[in-house]
């Protein structure tokens, strides 16, 4: 562990692997670990497609922003963020100050092969979830290029993808100045 527990945020697109890994990586590093849709879903008491039923998407990312802004601890904790958190204007800016920014990533078959055919993704309520796949990966390709050093998550065991994203974590880390 680092002397100071700087948090690790996992971005990245849908089914890119971010609550698997960060669950891996948080007991090797002895952290907490969150899911940002999980703890939305407990806090206001209903699940994420619900909420963008009900709601819209909009109070969705207002309860993402809030998540990040005071609702999980400041330190010791690897937080796997939902896939369009760090969408917003000043997202990404207020996750980069709070800690370790690491961006998971895979080609666009494997994520369609992976999650085509779960069903809660409100995002996926279309008739051709390939397509809807496609053209949202097409919209956030460049943005999750910027977030941070993106790990690949393709065809590797999850021991040397977890491997990979401490190394990251460590280096980064080490600079982090919160
Ligand atoms: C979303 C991704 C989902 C969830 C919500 C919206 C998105 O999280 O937050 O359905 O906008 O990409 P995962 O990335 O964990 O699937």
């Amino acid at each position: 562990m680092t002397p100071v527990a700087t948090n690790l945020y996992l971005v990245g697109f849908m089914g890119t692997g971010k609550s698997t890994v960060g669950r891996q990586v948080a007991k090797q590093m002895n952290f907490d670990f969150i899911d940002s849709d999980q703890e939305i879903e407990r806090v206001h008491g209903r699940p994420v497609s619900a909420i963008f039923a009900e709601q819209g998407e909009a109070a969705f990312r207002k309860m993402e922003r809030e998540f990040i802004e005071n609702g999980h601890p400041a330190q010791g904790c690897v937080v796997a963020c939902g896939g369009g958190l760090v969408v917003p204007p000043g997202m990404l800016e207020l996750l980069r100050s709070r800690g370790v920014v690491i961006c998971l990533h895979a080609p666009i078959g494997t994520i369609i092969e992976r999650i085509m055919h779960t069903t809660h993704r409100p995002l996926l309520q279309a008739e051709d979830r390939a397509q809807r796949l496609r053209d949202l990966y097409a919209q956030r390709e460049a943005l999750y290029r910027r977030t941070g050093t993106m790990v690949l998550t393709d065809s590797r065991p999850l021991r040397e993808i977890a491997a990979h994203v401490l190394r990251v974590y460590r280096h980064e880390a080490a600079d982090f100045k919160g």
